[in-house]
């Protein structure tokens, strides 16, 4: 039985908090497979708002078992923060389930990553400062600690006592910090312990029994294709793969058990943080996207950088995601502006070039060839049929699907829930399409 993985296609911020709720209406469990409180997800329905880190957003629908799983970095306190937020809004979340393998965001970590960006000065990732990368960093070398070790207080004893000597020399050796004490570290992690224990489990055999069942699951990506540490603009990535194949190693569930993957996207582009972006504006439009799009950090604040979309890395991200179709979000903020435009292609040291350059140095030197399209004016907030979209805005949408090669499924045009047009059917738990466009 089917799984279905929405993902970013972009740097981050495309959406994919409202189309994982969107979606979530017809499966029986969603789960977030990589990344941490780095994340900020923004669901809207009627006047309300939620942003969401580390809880999958299925959480709002009380059918859907919220799942994180073994890929996720957890800060088990924003876990905690952010559980206590749902339910005193009303939110069920005795169903959250927490993957007892997925590692352990530290007071430490935190620490490290904000310790390491400041040495870094002008040269920096502009992480979220959350601990993300040294969090994975330790999962890799081997040093990290497991949701499931919480559990266990003799288990994070001997962990921190042969982990904590040398994080305290490196957080005083090298970045002249503050040492942490043991005794204080080993209380809070206890406590966490104790306050997670009914959702601490086996999320791998949780999903896998629940595809054996016959129920559809859908997997939640965090950021998106260009800031993967594999695939994205390294060094300026995240420390996880949020392509889609990260569903499989973070999610567990197998290659042949993924259906369907819709990517995500908006319909100009953003950035937080440092690194390339050859379509960024730094104009007036580049200011009436970040303000119409209210293009501030849903976890940090920060002002997102904003820029026209750019098709190049579009093919790339569809094609190393295996896209099936796309959610393209956002279309609204676009109506008033004289032109459109859409990058293209890219001039590098006189020659015109339409791959993605894996290059960082390359990146960094491309000019965007752009091409223009009539704006529009009307305010699509309560369109629902693509029929009645302006044809101007009607032809972006098709040079966006020409370029992207799969279907743009749904389009939306505002935050709220219902702002959406739907252009298939919607995904049943027999598993019907969401592949056919019928417009
Ligand atoms: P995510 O990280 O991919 O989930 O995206 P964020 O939640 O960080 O940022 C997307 C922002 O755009 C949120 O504030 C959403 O409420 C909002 N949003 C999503 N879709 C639309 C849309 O079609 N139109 C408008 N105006 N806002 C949207
Ligand atoms: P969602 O899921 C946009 C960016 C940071 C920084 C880089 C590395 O809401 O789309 P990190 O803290 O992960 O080590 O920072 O990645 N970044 C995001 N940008 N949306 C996100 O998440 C992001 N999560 C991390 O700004 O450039
Ligand atoms: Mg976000």
């Amino acid at each position: 039985m089917p799984a279905t993985v929405v993902v970013g296609l972009q740097w981050g911020d495309e959406g994919k908090g409202k189309t994982t709720d969107l979606l979530a209406e017809s499966v029986s469990h969603v789960v977030r497979y990589q990344g941490g409180d780095n994340a900020g997800h923004t669901i809207v329905i009627g006047d309300e708002v939620f942003k969401l880190h580390l809880v999958p957003s299925g959480v709002l629908y009380p059918h859907i078992v919220p799942v994180i799983g073994n890929g996720v970095v957890v800060n088990p306190q924003t876990l905690l923060d952010e559980m206590a937020m749902l339910a005193q809004r009303g939110i069920d979340t005795t169903r959250v389930r927490v993957s007892a393998a997925a590692h352990v965001t530290m007071p430490y970590h935190v620490a490290l990553d904000r310790a390491m960006e400041a040495r870094r000065g002008g040269g920096n990732i502009g992480t979220t400062n959350r601990g993300i990368g040294p969090t994975y960093a330790d999962r890799a070398a081997r040093t990290g600690i497991r949701m499931g070790d919480l559990l266990d207080p003799p288990a994070i004893r001997a962990a921190l006592e042969r982990i904590l000597p040398e994080k305290n020399a490196l957080m005083v050796g090298v970045h002249g910090a503050q040492p942490m004490e043991l005794e204080p570290l080993l209380e809070r992690a206890v406590a966490w312990g104790d306050a997670l224990r009914a959702h601490i489990t086996d999320t791998t055999g949780l999903v896998q029994a629940a595809l054996a069942a016959g129920d559809h699951v859908l997997l939640e990506g965090a950021q998106g294709a260009l800031l993967d540490l594999d695939h994205g603009t390294y060094p300026y990535v995240t420390s996880s793969n949020p392509v889609a194949g990260g569903a499989c190693t973070g999610g567990g569930v197998g290659p042949l058990q993924i259906d369907q993957v819709i990517g995500v996207m908006k319909a100009y582009a953003t950035r937080v943080g440092s690194g390339p972006f050859p379509t960024e504006l730094g104009d007036p439009i580049g200011t009436y996207l970040l303000e119409k799009g209210r293009e501030f950090g849903t976890t940090t604040g920060r002002r997102r950088r904003c820029g026209w979309f750019d098709a190049v890395p579009l093919r790339y991200a569809v094609a190393v995601n295996s896209v099936s179709s796309i959610m393209l979000n956002k279309l609204d903020i676009l109506s008033g502006l004289p032109e459109v435009r859409l990058g293209v292609a890219y001039r590098l040291d006189g020659e015109l070039v339409d791959r993605w350059p894996l290059s960082l140095a390359e990146l960094e030197r491309v000019e965007p060839v752009f091409e223009t399209f009539p704006g529009w004016d009307e305010d699509l907030g309560g369109v629902r049929r693509l029929a009645d979209l302006p044809a101007a805005a009607r032809a972006f949408i098709d040079t966006l699907e020409a370029r992207a090669g799969v279907p743009i499924a749904i389009v939306s045009v505002g935050p709220e829930r219902t702002q959406t047009i739907v252009r298939t059917e919607r995904p049943a738990r027999s598993g019907a399409s969401w592949g056919a466009v019928a417009t």
